[in-house]
């Protein structure tokens, strides 16, 4: 049950970072396509936001507390912090590459879950990756020249 516990901490650092650069991106995004961007990522980050409880709440009911503040964030997540403010583009693609990473954390999660017996846990894991699947498509779509 460690190994699960550890990697859903990973996840929901993960997962917070990503969304803190969704909403960062969709705050600062500039160019003549901006409405369209700014409200692509306005559905984005909400997404992600409305997961980021239920990651913490599945490390309580794996009986460990859930990391929750930056510091624990920073080392344990696996999304590169953007300090600067990319293209619209350049962030679209950034985001692309976040969440195919995202994406492989998640996996790794649902494959400890499954074999701890978690069904319940694998199967909010499954739905999370199959929503970021979502997320990977759209990203890729927008993102190709
Ligand atoms: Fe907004």
């Amino acid at each position: 049950m460690n190994d699960l516990t550890e990697q859903m901490k990973v996840c929901l650092a993960s997962v917070f970072a990503f969304y803190l650069k969704t909403h960062n991106f969709h705050w600062n995004v500039e160019g003549p396509n901006f409405p369209q961007y700014h409200s692509f990522l306005d559905g984005l980050y909400n997404d992600i936001w409305e997961s980021v409880d239920k990651f913490g709440e599945q490390i309580r009911t794996l009986n460990s507390y859930a990391p929750g503040s930056l510091s624990r964030f920073t080392t344990l997540s696996v999304i590169d912090d953007q300090l600067n403010i990319p293209s619209a583009l350049k962030m679209i693609k950034e985001l692309e590459m976040d969440n195919k990473k995202l994406i492989e954390e998640l996996k790794k999660a649902n494959t400890l879950a499954e074999k701890s017996n978690a069904v319940g846990l694998a199967n909010f894991l499954q739905d999370r990756i199959d929503t970021h699947y979502k997320h990977d498509w759209m990203l890729r779509s927008i993102g190709k020249a």
